[in-house]
């Protein structure tokens, strides 16, 4: 059984092995037939865990935010929501450096990479990467409004190009077996008409997509920031619950703006699944109700001081196995005491740069306040 207060028995990360070809993690095979990563059945955190029935709720992909060490920690708090990968651009996968782009922690299962690109051939062979590597979903960005990224003729602009989203899809559903899903946007710039987001869902669909993630604004190519584009154009989820209902047969979840259950709940009375971004990264605590509310799943007993626990052991080896310094996993953890009488002072030892050379434990002591001393000494007194 996977316990999160139980840090010692989490397997090492994955790790790559050279296969001549491409770089595969080595547990993919071997380890999983031995049954040395075998889960508790009875979840969904096994590899190939969405081929069958969808989990209703997930994490949204985050540039910078969702990367490994953030969804182990989104894992330690949730067995059952998806969790996505920041966006990786198909030139980033085949021309650069696979390893970092594709690591992940196994306990991550179901674990969906998203890809940024345009060109079929691309998207295949880094499709076909992500399902080597244990992926269980590959996702295709058609929402992503940077310019960097409209540069590169894909993300948010691809919804203007339907048909060569459908040949993307397409080529990536012959490449893999895992399921092809799409993340964009109801309309560009402008564009409120529903026919175009209509259009673009039946003509990606005709290429085996089955799966629709809809951050429920436009994105404006020109003018907004990325930031201001996940704000300024208004929320229309009438526009998602619309499509659902244009197409019955295909999943559809909805994103953007949703922070409490009680909008979780209602719109998972009109659409297929929600995907939450900056509430879960900015609230992770919330993510440990999610397995019950949503998943019928008994209530385990996680605390924060638990998951805390967990994720020092996490940062310890980790600290030993790639020299990963405590920090670059700490920061996504910032928000696990909001709301908690001293939440503020947690968040500042857990941030702290004069921490930095310390053991994670040793920081552990300090935010529980067991080692005060150790943050009131200046730097050069500490030993
Ligand atoms: C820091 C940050 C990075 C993001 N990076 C991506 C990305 O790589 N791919 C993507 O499809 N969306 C990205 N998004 C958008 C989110 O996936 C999501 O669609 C958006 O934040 C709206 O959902 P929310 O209101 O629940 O946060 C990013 C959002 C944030 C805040």
């Amino acid at each position: 059984m996977f316990d999160p207060c139980i840090t010692h028995q989490y397997p090492t990360p994955v790790e790559p092995v050279f296969t001549g070809v491409f770089l595969f993690p080595m547990h993919t095979v071997a380890d999983y037939a031995s049954g040395m990563f075998a889960m508790d059945a009875e979840t969904d955190r096994k590899p190939g865990a969405l081929t069958g029935r969808r989990p209703t709720l997930s994490v949204a992909p985050m540039l910078d935010w969702s990367d490994r060490h953030c969804r182990y920690l989104h894992r330690l708090l949730s067995r059952r929501a998806v969790l996505y990968t920041e966006m990786v651009t198909t030139g980033a996968l085949l021309h650069g450096d696979v390893v970092r782009h594709l690591r992940f922690n196994i306990e991550e299962h179901p674990v969906a990479l998203q890809l940024g690109g345009s060109e079929p051939a691309a998207l295949a062979q880094s499709a076909r990467l992500g399902a080597g590597w244990g992926y269980d979903e590959v996702n295709l960005n058609c929402g992503c409004p940077s310019e960097r990224v409209q540069r590169g003729a894909f993300g948010a602009c691809l919804m203007a190009e339907p048909a060569l989203v459908a040949d993307g899809v397409k080529a990536m559903r012959d490449a893999v077996a895992i399921p092809v899903t799409v993340k964009h946007r109801i309309g560009i710039d402008a564009m409120e008409d529903y026919g175009f987001v209509r259009d673009f869902v039946g003509t990606v669909a005709e290429a085996g997509c089955e799966t629709f993630i809809v951050h429920a604004r436009n994105a404006w190519l020109k003018g907004l920031s990325p930031k201001d584009n996940r704000d300024i154009p208004p929320l229309r989820y009438g526009v998602v619950q619309q499509l659902k209902r244009d197409f019955p047969s295909l999943g559809f979840h909805v994103n953007g703006g949703i922070t409490t259950d009680a909008q979780v709940g209602e719109q998972l009375e009109k659409v297929d699944g929600v995907m939450v971004g900056r509430e879960a990264y900015h609230n992770p605590w919330w993510l440990a109700s999610w397995d019950a509310r949503y998943f019928g799943d008994t209530q385990r007993p996680v605390t924060r001081e638990s998951i805390e626990e967990a994720m020092v052991g996490y940062m310890e080896r980790e600290a030993v196995a790639h020299g990963t310094p405590w920090y670059a996993i700490a920061r996504h953890m910032l928000g696990l005491r909001n709301g908690l009488p001293g939440a503020r002072r947690w968040r500042q030892v857990w941030s702290d740069h004069r921490l930095k050379t310390e053991p994670a434990r040793k920081v552990l002591a300090v935010a529980r306040g067991l080692d005060e001393a150790a943050w009131r000494l200046p730097e050069a007194a500490r030993s």
